[in-house]
């Protein structure tokens, strides 16, 4: 840790010092999702670093937020991207072909709401999308980018995952949600014992219990804001390396029950 912290201030003076290796060093995050909630802030608080941040929604359009984040922040880019739309994502992953990527955060998820998700009346409709966008989005997305997180420094996909997708329930909720971000474990799990060998780091993180859009009208003592949450998030994928690759942690890095 503190040869870390030494290496970080030398980095830091460094650049202060000469302005033009910062350019050359910056890294780049891309961002699923990042027009609201915890995906908005974690583009926030990555160009705020100084990072290249290239932050995708599905409707640019509705992205006032992160377009003031872009007025101080030049280094954020807005991407149109849904993620059940893989010809879009291939498209958009030939465009950053040779640009270095070295963290993809696959943030965007939809719950499909507790009225769809009751056994005995389940919506099937609703089933599959939520399955499109938690499960197999973020696996097209590990996909297409790979070529471009291989070429980075830091080599990291990151899957914002939720501790409903915890196996270890002792009470029934959420059938279709839970489901999905099982699913997005295993598959995440798989994929990260097949890309260790390439020094490619997988992460699993929960961000806790947040007032987004996704907890609407809620206001429990135990939430926290999607500031907070981010934060969390953010200082958890700093010190996600190698030897954690696969394994599933909450916001405080503590580890999670599969
Ligand atoms: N909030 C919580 O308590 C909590 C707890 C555990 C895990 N999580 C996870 O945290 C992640 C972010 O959730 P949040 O709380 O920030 O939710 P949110 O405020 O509802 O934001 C969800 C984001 O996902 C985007 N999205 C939905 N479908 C998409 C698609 N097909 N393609 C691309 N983007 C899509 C939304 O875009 P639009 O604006 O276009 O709809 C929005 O940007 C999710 O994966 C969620 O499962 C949240």
């Amino acid at each position: 840790m503190l040869h870390r912290l030494i290496l970080n201030m030398f980095l830091v003076t460094a650049c202060l010092v000469f302005p033009a290796l910062q350019a050359a060093e910056n890294p780049t995050v891309l961002i699923t999702g990042s027009n609201r909630g915890i995906g908005l802030e974690i583009a926030r608080i990555y160009a705020e670093r100084g990072w290249t941040v290239i932050a995708t929604a599905r409707r640019p359009e509705a992205t006032d937020d992160l377009k003031a984040i872009r007025v101080k922040h030049p280094n954020l880019v807005i991407e149109q991207l849904d993620v059940t739309d893989h010809a879009r994502i291939d498209a958009l992953a030939a465009q950053y072909r040779d640009k270095p990527i070295d963290i993809l955060i696959n943030n965007a998820g939809i719950s499909g709401g507790h009225e769809n998700a009751k056994f005995g009346e389940m919506n099937y409709d609703v089933y599959y999308e939520v399955h499109r966008v938690n499960v197999i989005g973020p696996t097209k997305m590990a996909e297409a980018f790979l070529p471009s997180v291989v070429m980075s420094e830091q080599k990291k996909i990151i899957n914002i995952t939720s501790g409903q997708g915890s196996i270890a329930k002792t009470w029934g909720c959420c059938t279709i949600y839970r489901s999905s971000k099982a699913a997005l474990n295993m598959m995440m799990r798989n994929i990260s014992l097949e890309l260790k060998k390439k020094g490619i780091t997988v992460g699993l993180i929960s961000p806790g219990f947040v007032k987004t859009g996704f907890t609407p009208g809620l206001d429990l003592p135990m939430m926290i804001t999607p500031v907070e949450s981010a934060t969390k998030v953010v200082a958890v994928i700093d010190e996600y390396d190698l030897e954690d690759t696969g394994t599933f942690l909450g916001k405080d890095g503590q580890t999670w029950p599969w």
